[in-house]
C-alpha cells in the first residue's frame, strides 16, 4: 500500500473508532429512510407510466445543454416547472447539489455577504464557499438575528440563503418573515425548497407556495430526487436570472444534459402531484400518526411533517436504535455528524404516503422499546 493509501486507511480507522464510518448497503426492510414522501417510487404504476412517457419523448443527445443536449422535452419540463412554482422560468440541473452550487457561485461574488442558516444543506454551504463571499452563519430560523444582521451596513449585496423545510430537523423556516426582512433591507432571498416540493402547499408546490412567498424570492431550488421520486435540481426564478445561469453557471454549462428517462419521470411525478392531492394529505396525516404514537410513549420529536427526527445524542445510541428498527424490518437510518452537529445524532424517520397506521404504530413501539433498552 502506498503511503497515501495507508494514511487514508488510518483516517478510516479513526472514523470507525468514533462510530462515524459509513458503508454502502443494499436497502432491506420497509422504507422509512428514502425521500419518497408521496410513495411514488414504491408505486408499481409509476415505473410503468415513466417507461411509457419515455417512449413518447425524442431521445436527448448525450451532450451539454448548450451543445446538442437540449431537447424539446427539457424545454417543456422547464416551462411546466416554472408554472408549477409560480415563476417566470426554470432551469434543470442534473442534481439539486449542482443547482445550489451552480446558482450561488454564479450570482454571489466576493464583495457580497450571505446570511446562511446554521442548518443549511452541504450544497448551500459549498455553493457559498465557491462564491467566496462573506458568510454570516445564522442561528436556526431566528428572525430577530436576521433582522439584526441585516441592519448592519454592508457595502456589497446581501443574500439570505435558507432551506424551507430542513432535511434533518423537520423544521420550517419563517419564510414570510425572511421575505419581509429581505425586502425591507434590499437583500435577496434564496430558498431551497427541496424537501417541501410535492409535500406542502395547496398545489404541492412547496412551502414557498404554502407560506405565500412565491414571487418574493430571487430563486427557489427544488430537487427531483425527493418527493418527485426521480433526480435533478430545478431553479425557478425570473426569466433574466435563468438566462444568466444558462450563460454563466458552471455546474449547468459544463455538464451533460439530464437524460430523457429522468425528464419522463419528472413529468409523470408532476402529473401525480397535480392530480392527487390525497398523497400529500396522507403523508402529512401519517407523519402526525407517528409523532403521536411516539409521543404516547414519551418520545417527543421536534418539527412537523414527514421528516421525523428521533433525537438520541451520541452516535452509538443512534446506531443501536437504528439497528433495532432494522432487525424488526424497518429501514430506518441513523444520522450522525457531519450531517448533524456533534452530540445531536438521531434517527431520521422519513414518512411516506403509503405508510399504514398499523406499521406506524409498530415502528413507534420498536423505537420506544429500543430507547428503553439503551444503557
Ligand atoms: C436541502 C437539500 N438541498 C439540496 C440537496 C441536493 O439534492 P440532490 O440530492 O438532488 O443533489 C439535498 C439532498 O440531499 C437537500 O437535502
Amino acid at each position: 500500500m502506498s503511503a497515501l493509501l495507508g494514511e487514508l486507511a488510518e483516517r478510516l480507522e479513526t472514523l470507525d473508532d468514533a462510530g462515524l464510518r459509513r458503508s454502502l448497503t443494499l436497502p432491506a426492510g420497509r422504507d422509512f429512510a428514502s425521500n419518497d414522501y408521496l410513495g411514488l417510487a414504491a408505486d408499481p404504476g409509476f415505473a410503468d407510466a415513466c417507461a411509457a412517457r419515455l417512449r413518447s419523448l425524442d431521445a436527448a443527445a448525450p451532450a451539454a445543454r448548450l451543445l446538442r443536449g437540449t431537447s424539446a422535452a427539457h424545454l417543456a419540463l422547464e416551462r411546466r416547472f416554472a408554472r408549477f412554482k409560480g415563476a417566470e422560468a426554470a432551469l434543470l440541473y442534473p442534481s439539486g447539489w449542482q443547482a445550489n452550487v451552480g446558482l450561488l457561485a454564479a450570482v454571489i461574488g466576493p464583495a457580497d455577504r450571505a446570511l446562511s442558516d446554521e442548518r443549511n444543506h452541504a450544497s448551500l454551504i459549498d455553493g457559498l464557499r465557491l462564491a467566496r463571499c462573506a458568510k454570516v452563519v445564522m442561528p436556526h430560523g431566528d428572525l430577530e438575528a436576521y433582522g439584526e444582521a441585516l441592519r448592519r451596513p454592508w457595502p456589497g449585496r446581501t443574500f439570505v440563503v435558507t432551506e424551507s423545510y430542513f432535511s434533518m430537523d423537520g423544521s420550517v423556516a419563517p419564510l414570510a418573515g425572511l421575505a419581509d426582512l429581505a425586502a425591507a433591507h434590499g437583500a435577496e432571498l434564496i430558498v431551497d425548497d427541496a424537501h417541501a416540493t410535492g409535500v406542502f402547499g395547496a398545489r404541492g408546490a412547496g412551502l414557498v407556495e404554502e407560506l405565500g412567498i412565491e414571487g418574493r424570492c430571487l430563486a427557489v431550488i427544488s430537487t427531483g430526487g425527493k418527493a418527485l421520486a426521480a433526480s435533478g435540481g430545478l431553479i425557478a426564478g425570473a426569466a433574466v436570472l435563468i438566462d444568466y445561469l444558462v450563460n454563466v453557471s458552471r455546474a449547468f454549462v459544463f455538464t451533460t444534459a439530464v437524460p430523457s428517462a429522468v425528464l419522463a419521470a419528472l413529468d409523470v411525478a408532476l402529473d401525480h402531484v397535480e392530480a392527487e392531492p390525497q398523497r400529500r394529505q396522507r403523508v402529512l396525516a401519517a407523519a402526525g400518526e407517528l409523532r403521536e404514537a411516539l409521543g404516547r410513549r414519551g418520545i417527543h420529536c421536534p418539527g412537523v411533517g414527514p421528516i421525523v427526527p428521533v433525537m438520541l445524542g451520541t452516535n452509538q445510541r443512534a446506531l443501536d436504535v437504528a439497528s433495532a428498527c432494522q432487525r424488526a424490518g424497518f429501514d430506518v437510518r441513523a444520522v450522525r455528524p457531519p450531517t448533524v452537529a456533534p452530540g445531536q445524532a438521531r434517527l431520521r424517520v422519513s414518512i411516506h404516503a403509503d405508510h399504514q397506521p398499523a406499521e406506524l404504530e409498530a415502528l413507534a413501539a420498536t423505537i420506544a422499546d429500543a430507547v428503553e433498552r439503551l444503557p
